[in-house]
């Protein structure tokens, strides 16, 4: 099938008790045994399995062309149950542009349980390759990053990463791009891991996060952490979800659609420094972008000639664009990453530029929100 009908199908089938067409919410917490040792289709508890986070789960693999899916209750649950799977001593390389959460986890959190943690510029493959040490067990990726929207090329990391003799783990952090536009897992990544409170839920309801992969053994070990650690996503959130889900190519292609004008017009403004997004010609990676994701995506960064103060000023200002922390739901989001989102990096050698204003671009009237963005430049 093709992405449009996975997006609608995968994973779900109409109930078999009475032909419900959606995947009902399924809130129970036990359910009943044949005898002991004989549990009816599988289904024990629901930290461990729930008939709707298994119809989520299996839509999620469908999607990134896995064979399974993990739920979680979040992004950073989902980042912390696959770093579980390393013991003290183990190395990490990590993007040095990562989302401030996912640095503050690995630098502040798992430091302290010994393991060690490299940030490089991995849009260039051969600065990975210098990271790599005898103990580098994990290889995480963002792209495109939060908030810079820098690319890397995920099948040169790959091959990298697969002729190394330790066989390190390529995760792939696949938020921004979801998989509509980009498919790690057949670019050679072994995860990839989501924020579904992104633009897989898609209406800024629900928080929860996601672990997919293509290799049996891996998703075992993951699963049975899933289940230890439980820090599961519930029945009503797989829900919204996979509601979210079914319209998620017709939202990208509008995202992407709105923010090609947007870009248009905030390249003409005086006031704007620097302007970021993956498919403009300025962009340093924009070849691989092209390469690698179907389509540009929703979000854009741009810097204020005037710094911080303008840039607080121009997201003060909006109207239709909500000043809010998230992205990729249907509602166009303004913010000021340095003073908002990534407060967790300031100090470190992942500071952002204080005057960077990051759009999640919506799915409303692109006339309505270049009005919008004009006055308040203004
Ligand atoms: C790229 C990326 N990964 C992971 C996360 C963490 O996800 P959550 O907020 O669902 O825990 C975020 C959140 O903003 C993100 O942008």
């Amino acid at each position: 099938m093709k992405f449009e009908t996975l997006a609608i199908h995968a994973g779900q089938e109409p109930d078999p008790n009475n032909g419900a067409v959606m995947t009902p919410v399924y809130l129970t917490s036990t359910y009943m045994q044949d005898g002991i040792g004989k549990p009816r289709q599988g289904y024990e508890y629901s930290r461990t399995l729930n008939p709707t986070r298994k119809a989520l789960q299996d839509c999620l693999a469908g999607l990134e062309n896995g064979t399974w899916g993990l739920g979680f209750a979040s992004g950073m649950a989902a980042t912390d149950t696959v770093l579980r799977m390393l013991a003290s001593g183990d190395h990490v390389v990590a993007g040095n542009d990562v989302y401030g959460g996912t640095f503050r986890l690995f630098d502040k959190v798992l430091r302290r349980f010994g393991l060690d943690f490299t940030f490089a510029d991995t849009t260039d493959p051969e600065n990975l390759a210098e990271a790599l040490t005898p103990s580098t067990r994990i290889v995480w990726l963002e792209t495109p990053t939060n908030p810079l929207l820098a690319v890397t090329d995920i099948r040169a990391v790959a091959e990298i990463v697969k002729a190394h003799p330790n066989k390190p783990l390529l995760v792939v952090d696949n938020t921004f791009a979801t998989p509509y536009l980009q498919r790690p897992l057949e670019l050679g990544a072994d995860l990839v891991v989501h924020s579904m409170t992104k633009y897989l839920g898609g209406h800024s309801d629900v928080v929860g996060g996601a672990i997919v992969g293509k290799n049996k053994e891996l998703g075992e070990k993951l699963a049975y952490l899933q289940n230890a650690i439980g820090a599961v996503i519930g029945p009503m959130d797989s829900f919204l979800v996979l509601r979210g889900i079914k319209t998620l190519p017709i939202r990208m292609d509008r995202h992407a659609a709105n923010a090609e004008k947007i870009v248009a017009f905030l390249e003409k403004q005086k006031n704007v420094k620097r302007l970021i997004y993956p498919f403009h010609e300025s962009h340093p990676q924009v070849t691989v972008a092209k390469r690698q994701m179907r389509n540009g995506g929703g979000m854009i960064s741009f810097v204020m000639k005037g710094g911080r103060d303008e840039a607080v000023r121009v997201a003060e200002s909006t109207n239709i664009f909500t000043l809010a922390e998230s992205l990729g739901g249907v509602e166009s989001l303004i913010e000021v990453p340095a003073a908002m989102t990534h407060l967790s990096v300031v100090g470190s050698a992942l500071e952002v530029d204080p005057g960077l204003i990051r759009l999640s671009v919506g799915i409303e009237n692109v006339d309505d929100l270049l009005a919008d963005l004009e006055q308040a430049l203004k």
